[in-house]
């Protein structure tokens, strides 16, 4: 059994407290891989940004769990040695779906862990968040939960309002799982092809899609219904066109790529909205940059010349995203 706190890693407590009443969001970025963690690192001790640092099952089966929780640790000590004397990092286990995966994290030294239930009807999502939350709080560490049900691409219009999270419903989840933050569903979805471009309209100015707005309608319900309660919103990414272009200039083959307009992202990390889950943008960052190198210089073949400009790339997209988007940027002096 190891605690977070000897890691000098912190739970979500105090960040979504503050994030809530300051009107920000907290960045939670999945991290795979040496360079998405470094470039996580350095844009966080340049802007003093609390961040959430999430490893998903791909990323467990990518990198091996006890890997990237050194990592973390290793990230903790980098953070110091670029300057931010007091790093907010929590470990965080994005999309766990079982009590034992949520307890392995627990006793490796995760500060936090989502147990992702949202699948099940509504008392086995209760009962199993609420078996998470009663190990999890013994060791200080902070449990997300998830009601309503993230839309995919595959799914229309129709059926995806169906999978909002329904207000009624949060009072009683809230209260009787003891969740400390309830991930919501009210139009985001995961990956680079949130939309599908019969359900967007078309600029005419760009040509560029233009998807339908989230339901903010849902989210204040939410919030009147649990003021102050830590909100979360998965499928965040904004697939920036610019990468988008890149990839596709230099082989790629991406078609109708759509993600959540970043003016949106803005508005919801102002309310009840403390943490935004982004992935997506980094892949897509990462793979531009690796493909431009790759287009541009056919005979370099030493890994450090084409994942050192993707590691400039992320960090150049996580401080935008601290930055412009979700206003975290000073939040951790
Ligand atoms: O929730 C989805 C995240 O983007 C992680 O995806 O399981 O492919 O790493 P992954
Ligand atoms: P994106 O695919 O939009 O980046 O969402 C990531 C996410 O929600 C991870 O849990
Ligand atoms: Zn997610």
């Amino acid at each position: 059994m190891v605690s977070y706190k000897e890691l000098g890693l912190v739970n979500t407590v105090e960040m979504f407290k503050k994030a809530v009443a300051g009107g920000y969001a907290i960045p939670a970025f999945n991290f795979n891989n040496m360079e998405q963690m470094q470039a996580i690192i350095q844009a966080c001790a340049e802007t003093k940004s609390p961040v959430i640092l999430q490893v998903s099952s791909g990323a467990r089966k990518y990198a091996n769990q006890t890997i990237l929780r050194y990592m973390a640790e290793g990230a903790v000590e980098y953070a110091k040695e670029l300057g931010w004397e007091h790093p907010q990092i929590c470990l965080h286990l994005d999309h766990g779906d079982t009590f034992e995966l949520c307890k392995s994290c627990v006793d490796m030294g995760f500060s936090s862990v989502m147990i992702d239930a949202s699948s099940l009807p509504f008392e086995e999502n209760i009962k199993l968040t609420k078996q998470v939350v009663e190990y999890a709080h013994k060791y200080d560490v902070t449990v997300e939960a998830e009601l309503g049900v993230l839309a995919g691409v595959e799914d229309d219009v129709a059926a995806e309002e169906s999978h909002y999270t329904k207000p009624e419903e949060v009072i009683e989840f809230a209260t009787r799982s003891g969740c400390d933050s309830l991930a919501i569903s009210i139009g985001t979805s995961h990956g680079a092809y949130k939309f599908k471009p019969e359900q967007c309209k078309v600029d005419p100015k760009t040509g560029r899609l233009v998807p339908p707005p989230l339901a903010f309608d849902v989210l204040h319900e939410i919030e009147k219904k649990l003021p102050g309660f830590p909100i979360v919103l998965h499928g965040s990414s904004s697939v920036p066109q610019e990468e988008v272009d890149t990839i596709n200039k230099y082989g790629g083959a991406l078609k109708a790529a759509v993600g959540i307009p970043e003016e949106q992202l803005r508005e919801a990390a102002k309310s009840a909205v403390c943490k935004i889950n982004i992935d997506s943008d980094s892949r897509l960052a990462m793979t531009a940059a690796i493909r431009k190198v790759f287009a541009e210089k056919p005979a370099e073949f030493d890994p450090r010349k084409y994942l050192g400009p993707a590691r400039d790339s992320m960090k150049k997209l996580y401080m935008h995203k601290i930055i412009n988007v979700l206003g975290s940027a000073g939040k951790a002096e």
